[in-house]
């Protein structure tokens, strides 16, 4: 039987901006959602990329004095190499310069204006270059951008429209069918509202543009970034191209992307699937956003929060667990020192680290690094704590509550250290008769090790690959369900003590 198709998307990034805790965040999440579909036995397509036109770029490139092209190629290869060190696992990265995204992008653009979405008409309004995006009708002098704050620019040119009005009530009407459509329900609401007051159409081509996709029926025509990066999810996946690839993966399952874009997402790119006759993605998640010590990252302020630095210091897992872990996927939330500090002394080399180097040292120790047959004791309170984590997990992974998933693995992390103090493995050892009661023990938490290395893979693949290391498994290309089945650990495998996974900090 064929695997289901899981299709993720991240936005794509603008190549203005480097690579940093915000636009890293969202793929660290897309990339852990992606590694747990891949355990749960899913076809997974992960897509990600950047977003290269438009006045934004143009605009970088010229005060760097160099073209929008060279700048893009620096900006991308620092994508690359960002990626790499954080273990992302895109199975594509698109760049919307490429001949197979503007190929379409044109080819829909003709689509709208053969479909009488397109009409010729003049704009006359704010624009924000800093978010590539139109103001709202407003009366002040000096009009500042609402999401950003910056000055917006005076725009009067001809353009073309698309008829976003004309699909007001086809999208509210989604919006009522599918309660779920965008995550978390506050900004669903929000959004919703913004809609019912009335969609007015969109000025989607400018004139005075040169860094954008060309309109193939009015080259003096170019279109606006938005539309062009929207497209992105469905050119990468063969849309107009190969529609056999292209139908086996739309509806993207998620859109994973930050709270200031969702507009976007949630109301723009639906109507524009619905003219294409397309179906809208069936998820559009929103998260918030980060700031740094209870500020806001800003370059002014030279306070953004390197990725490279956190893993330097802390590791790449240690980034991506805590980023995770810290707030509840959906809100806001503050990067603080401290608190990153604190998590990796206590939950990871204190709960994790420390769960696999005593374990793995008794068997050592007392097993010269065999794993011990269990079969004189029943399975035990380790297997019972044990039983509904698969549940709980997937329940809290499939409704994209990160935090929570990993809230409950470690509480079996607890479970399991607790159980060590528990059974005293060091006192049965002193005892020739109590020998069985230990090999059960020390296989239990074993067993335990080796269902946490299947746990933790997704959120820190470098933590689970040692651990599967240490503990001499190989790769279980069951599903996770199965997987995760108590008693996988074979009596007899000889193990191998490394170094910790977590050396402590010092504070
Ligand atoms: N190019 C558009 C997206 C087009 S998608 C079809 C864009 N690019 S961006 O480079 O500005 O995107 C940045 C992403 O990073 C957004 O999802 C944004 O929410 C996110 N973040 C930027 N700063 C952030 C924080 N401080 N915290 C969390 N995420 C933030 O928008």
């Amino acid at each position: 039987m064929s695997k289901p198709s899981y299709y993720l998307t991240t936005p794509i990034y603008y190549v203005t901006d480097q690579p940093h805790i915000g636009n890293s965040y969202t793929t660290i999440v897309a990339d852990t959602l992606a590694r747990y579909k891949r355990q749960c036995g899913y076809d997974v397509r992960f897509l990600t990329g950047t977003d290269e036109h438009g006045l934004k770029v143009q605009r970088a490139a010229e005060e760097k004095g160099v073209s929008p092209r060279e700048l893009a190629d620096s900006v991308v290869a620092r994508y690359h190499s960002a990626w790499k060190r954080l273990d992302i696992t895109h199975d594509d990265f698109i760049r919307t310069t490429e001949e197979r995204h503007e190929r379409i992008v044109q080819m829909i653009f003709q689509k709208f204006l053969d479909s009488d979405d397109l009409y010729l008409g003049e704009y006359k309004g704010w624009y924000c270059v800093s978010c590539e995006a139109f103001l709202k009708e407003t009366e002040e002098a000096e009009p500042k951008c609402p999401d950003c704050g910056r000055q917006a620019e005076w725009n009067s040119e001809a353009t073309y429209f698309f008829r976003l009005s004309k699909y007001s009530e086809r999208l509210l009407k989604l919006f009522e069918e599918r309660p779920g459509f965008v995550k978390p329900t506050s900004r669903f609401n929000e959004i919703r509202s913004r809609v019912a007051e009335g969609l007015r159409d969109l000025s989607v081509t400018r004139t005075t543009l040169d860094w954008a996709v060309p309109m193939p029926f009015d080259p003096a025509h170019r279109a606006y970034v938005w539309i062009d990066a929207l497209i992105n999810y469905i050119s990468a996946i063969g849309y107009g191209s190969d529609e056999e690839r292209f139908r086996q993966r739309w509806p993207a399952d998620v859109h994973l992307i930050g709270k200031d874009i969702l507009w976007f997402h949630a109301a723009i790119w639906p109507c524009m699937l619905m003219s294409l006759g397309l179906e809208p993605p069936k998820l559009v998640f929103a998260h918030g956003w980060w700031t740094h010590n209870g500020q806001k990252m800003s370059k002014s302020k030279g306070n953004f929060v390197a990725p490279d630095d956190v893993a330097d210091t802390y590791g790449v897992d240690a980034l991506r667990y805590f980023l995770l872990r810290e707030l509840p996927f959906g809100q806001d939330g503050d990067y603080r020192d401290a608190s990153m500090h604190q998590r990796y002394n206590a939950e990871l080399a204190g709960d994790l680290g420390n769960l696999l180097f005593r374990t793995l040292s008794m068997i050592d120790r007392y097993f010269e690094g065999s794993i011990p047959d269990p079969s004189a004791e029943p399975a035990g309170p380790l297997a019972e704590a044990a039983a509904t984590l698969y549940d709980d997990v997937d329940r809290w992974m499939s409704d994209l509550q990160f935090s929570r998933a990993l809230d409950r693995v470690w509480e079996f992390i607890r479970r399991a250290n607790q159980y060590v103090e528990e059974r005293k493995p060091w006192q049965l050892a002193k005892d020739p008769a109590a020998r069985p009661r230990l090999q059960a023990t020390m296989y239990h938490l074993a067993e335990a090790c080796r269902i946490l290395a299947l746990l933790i893979e997704p959120a820190m693949p470098n933590s689970a690959r040692s651990m599967r290391e240490q503990l001499k498994l190989a790769e279980d290309g069951r599903p996770l369900r199965e997987a995760l089945e108590w008693g996988g650990l074979r009596p007899g495998t000889k193990v191998r003590r490394g170094e910790p996974l977590f050396p402590k900090k010092e504070d």
